[in-house]
């Protein structure tokens, strides 16, 4: 079952003096998704945004809040982040030694739960985690930063989840050095979920940020198996 492509912006890159204007923007550039990296300066080396950023966005638009806690411990934030509003929260595998309950904790808070993972850690840590999720997140740079190069050695992994994954509906979501000239590999590989943070942000206007979309979309569309 091929589920649906969706273009996630990441905030990280758009101009935090008017953050909510931005929001808007992509929304209506055809965003369908936010992506909102959270950075505790601790289990990433950046510190970006917390809740109280995420609760005065959640008016600005109904598009599903895309929560990535780069955060550690998490389990004590995700009750905050939820009521911030947050509609997915993903955590990282990497972030605690009970990732099982952290995600039983988000889908109680009644939020999809996602699990992300480092370049560096398997995708055997999914094993037994796949009646837990509803998206997986399989970072394509190591985290911390946007405007990093995609890592291609991304692409073998990706395809083992996809195998992983089968018909469950799960999304596969990809996230760092999304840009037009890459999606088409993590595309064809089996990711459905598309994070971009410079390559959208860095065009500066609603028409460049519809124009980016519509062509990150046509780029994935296109590799799809
Ligand atoms: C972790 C962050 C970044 C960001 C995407 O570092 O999650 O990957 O979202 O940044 P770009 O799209 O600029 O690589
Ligand atoms: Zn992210």
């Amino acid at each position: 079952m091929t589920r649906p492509i969706r273009i996630a912006p990441s905030i990280l890159a758009a101009d935090y003096a008017r953050l909510g204007e931005d929001v808007r923007d992509v929304v209506a550039a055809g965003a369908d998704w936010i992506h909102l990296d959270i950075m505790d300066g601790h289990f990433v080396p950046n510190i970006s945004f917390g809740p109280d950023v995420v609760k005065a966005l959640r008016p600005h638009t109904d598009a599903f809040f895309d929560c990535h806690l780069m955060i550690a411990p998490a389990d004590p934030y995700l009750e905050a982040f939820a009521k911030a509003g947050c509609d997915g929260i993903t955590v990282h595998a990497e972030a605690g030694p009970h990732l099982d309950r952290s995600l039983q904790a988000i889908r109680a808070l009644g939020k999809r739960a996602g699990v992300a993972i480092n370049p560096a850690t398997p995708e055997s840590v999914l094993d037994y985690l796949l009646d837990k999720i509803d998206l997986i997140l399989v970072m394509t740079v190591n985290p911390g930063f946007g405007g990093q190069k995609f890592i291609p050695a991304m692409a073998e992994k990706l395809r083992r989840v996809r195998a992983l994954v089968g018909d469950r509906p799960i999304d596969i979501q990809v996230d760092g050095g999304i840009a037009l000239d890459t999606i088409a590999t993590p595309a064809g590989a089996g990711a459905n979920v598309f994070v971009a943070g410079s390559a959208i942000f860095g065009g500066g206007d609603v028409d460049a940020y519809r124009k980016t979309i519509a062509t990150l979309r046509a780029n994935a569309e296109g590799a799809v198996p």
